[in-house]
């Protein structure tokens, strides 16, 4: 094991169904520059957001079992479908600090809000989940939630439609019924939804303030880091590796989308069997 020292400068976690989770490991690059990640995508397995409570259970307790083996001193579920059923679960199982997608975004909604009425967008998985409800309704019982399942955004967004007529058509019928429930806040639910963020806020309107929970998570990792004392002292020096990613199938699609979002270029995902773990 590293010493106390070492342990510190050791990486973060952060793992997700697939590709989706970049957008949380972008933020944490940006925000956090000194940590070093270790990212998985289930790439074999994806997608998290169809599937039923116990499958998503079992495939997130082997990602951060092999996670472990990589001496990672943190975990970021960068996955809010693995969040939604996992994370409560995991949270009793590991010995180092793990957090979600959920509640920080959740949180930020709350503060967001001024008229009480938030909308969710998210898998059908999440919005069956009710986290985000039970999450804001603990909180503030005044606050109204109206959650939409949005399934064809994943495969749009993957398909690198973002801007696109057909993105926007469909969009424009998830979102009818958000619209005409007068939020004022959105929280973009989902991992892939932060990409197609102009398109939803355009069909949304300005009025409506759209919640990045990646965004958020970063925020919430970096204070959590700091309370904790787990901090990274300093950017690791040449010849170290600052970013790894792991994926179980597919790692030349993974690879080419990774480089379409992160302005840092991945120059390689090694694809490990997870079912080991
Ligand atoms: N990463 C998933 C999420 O944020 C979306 C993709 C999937 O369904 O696995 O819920």
């Amino acid at each position: 094991m590293n010493g106390q020292e070492e342990w510190h400068n050791s990486p973060i976690g952060v793992f997700d169904s697939g590709v989706g989770g970049l957008t949380v490991a972008r933020e944490i690059m940006r925000q956090l520059p000194n940590e070093r990640i270790v990212y998985f995508g289930d790439t074999a397995r994806v997608p998290y957001g169809s599937k039923s409570k116990e499958t998503v259970m079992k495939y997130s307790r082997q990602i951060v079992n092999f996670l472990m083996t990589q001496q990672v001193k943190a975990i970021v579920v960068a996955c809010n479908t693995a969040s939604a059923y996992a994370l409560d679960e995991l949270e009793h199982e590991v010995d180092i600090p793990i957090i979600g997608v959920v509640r920080p975004g959740a949180k930020a909604a709350m503060e967001a809000t001024k008229n009480g009425k938030i909308g969710v967008i998210a898998t059908e998985a999440t919005i069956n989940s009710g986290i985000y409800n039970r999450y804001i309704e603990k909180n503030d019982r005044s606050v109204k939630i109206i959650g939409k399942a949005c399934p064809l955004f994943v495969p749009l967004v993957e398909e690198g439609l973002w801007e696109d007529p057909v993105t926007d058509e469909i969009a424009r019928r998830y979102l009818t019924e958000l619209i005409d429930s007068d939020i004022d806040t959105l929280i973009l639910g989902c991992t892939h939804y932060p990409m197609i963020r102009s398109t939803v806020g355009r069909i949304m309107g300005k009025q409506v303030t759209l919640v990045n929970p990646a965004y958020e998570t970063a925020r919430e990792l970096k204070d959590m880091l700091l309370e904790k004392g787990l901090e990274s002292e300093h950017r690791p020096g040449l010849g170290t590796e600052l970013y790894r990613f792991f994926v179980s199938d597919a790692a030349d699609k993974f690879q080419r989308f990774a480089n379409s979002i992160l302005t840092y270029g991945i120059l390689s995902a090694k694809v490990i069997n997870i079912d080991e773990f």
